[in-house]
Parts: C-alpha cells; sequence; structure tokens
C-alpha cells in the first residue's frame, strides 16, 4: 500500500537549485516532508554557473536550472515556466507605457546579475541580438540585492518573474519590446545517473505540483495551490 511505501522512504534528498528556484522549491518541500516525513533534505542555491560545477563533481541527486548544459550529457525534463521579465520601480515613468522599444533600455540605468549567472547571459544575448547597449551601473550577485537597489530608485533590470512573488507593489513590470525572455525550469541530472528511490519520488512529486501551478494558470502563480 501507499502507507507501506511512505514508510520505507528513508534517507536523504540532495538539491541543487538556480538563484531563482528559490522563490519556489523550498515552499513546495513543505507538502513533499509531510508525504516522506523520513527524508531528509538539503538544498542549495546558486547561480547557473556554480549549479554545473556541482553536476560535475556529482554533488547531488538533482539539479533545477533554466538552461540544458551544452557540453554534458544529461536526463532533463522541463516542469514550469522561468519568464525574466524588465523590472523597475512601481512610480517608474515607463511603467505606464505599451509596447516600449528594446532599444529604449539603453536610457535607462542598467542593474546587471554577476558573472556567472544564467539571467546575466540571457539578458545579454538578447541585448546582443538587438544592439541594445545598456547602462550598467551597478553588478550585484542576488536577485534579491537587485530588487532592493530598484526599489531604492538606482534603476532598472532584468529578473525571473517568480522573484516578485513577496512584494508586487514595490515593483512595475514594464510592457518593453521581445520580452518576457522565455525560459522554463528543467530537473536535470547526469545522463547515466541511475535516480535513487528518494530522488525519483521527489522528481515526480515536483512534476506533478508543477502540473498543479500551470493548470491554475495565473501570472504570479499562487504556490499554494500545489500544495496538496
Ligand atoms: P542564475 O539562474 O541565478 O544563474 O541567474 C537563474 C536562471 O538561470 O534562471
Amino acid at each position: 500500500t501507499i502507507a507501506n511505501l511512505k514508510g520505507l522512504k528513508q534517507g536523504q534528498l540532495k538539491l541543487a537549485v538556480i538563484t531563482t528556484a528559490k522563490y519556489i522549491i523550498p515552499r513546495l518541500l513543505g507538502p513533499f516532508c509531510q508525504l516522506y516525513p523520513g527524508i531528509d533534505i538539503s538544498l542549495q542555491v546558486t547561480n547557473h554557473e556554480l549549479i554545473l560545477d556541482r553536476m560535475m563533481n556529482n554533488l547531488d541527486d538533482i539539479y533545477i536550472m533554466s538552461q540544458i548544459p551544452d557540453h554534458f550529457d544529461v536526463n532533463f525534463q522541463p516542469f514550469l515556466e522561468n519568464p525574466l521579465v524588465v523590472f523597475a520601480p512601481a512610480n517608474h515613468p515607463l511603467a505606464k507605457e505599451k509596447n516600449i522599444p528594446i532599444e529604449r533600455l539603453g536610457e535607462e540605468r542598467f542593474i546587471m546579475r554577476e558573472p556567472g549567472s544564467g539571467t546575466r547571459s540571457a539578458v545579454q544575448s538578447l541585448f546582443e541580438k538587438h544592439g541594445v547597449k545598456v547602462k550598467v551601473k551597478l553588478e550585484l550577485g542576488s536577485n534579491e540585492a537587485i530588487k532592493q537597489a530598484i526599489a531604492g530608485g538606482l534603476g532598472i533590470s532584468v529578473l525571473s518573474r517568480h522573484t516578485l512573488l513577496t512584494d508586487a507593489t514595490e515593483f512595475s513590470i514594464l510592457d518593453v519590446q521581445n520580452f518576457p525572455i522565455k525560459r522554463d525550469w528543467y530537473m536535470v541530472y547526469p545522463a547515466g545517473k541511475q535516480l535513487s528511490i528518494i530522488a525519483h519520488t521527489y522528481y515526480e512529486y515536483l512534476l506533478d505540483a508543477a502540473k498543479k501551478i500551470t493548470e491554475k494558470g495565473v501570472l504570479i502563480p499562487d504556490y499554494s495551490a500545489a500544495e496538496v
């Protein structure tokens, strides 16, 4: 029976997730731990490049990231959208404008994530593609710090829409051409690796939880929908 299976699941689950996923993955661990109280979890939150390092060194069971590694054979499964949008303070003059040309961002002070960040490389390739030069006033190694800097009036930035979760009133999302940058979160693990029963259980759990969130079809997901 299910109850028996639950009892059998004892042990450790090691997860490593990119920074944008920290707005959802810990929240979804609550219901998971209630279902499987015998499973202890370690969760690392870091940027794209350091996730790749961890994967090369086989440090974790499952990795959550937005860009599949180029030079490393992996199994991967998209489970939720992770769009990147233009964040500005709520009272920014552009907040009321529609269909803002992407070149217009060149006139704003821009706050950029650190080298090694997947957000940064996605933003840079979009700007390169459209020949946009932004004035990078500040480089910061955290989505949260960037949000504080935006709220403090230092400039605008491009961040995952998921980072907006808790404090939507302080910010506006600008309606800029070619945005959002469409991305997904993937569950990834090395191709040759066999998932443990525990890791497999989590994998199925997260797919199911993400499906429930997607079915609700809301812009800023109400993650409680997945709390089964
Ligand atoms: P980052 O990851 O922390 O490397 O920017 C976010 C992402 O790739 O979506």
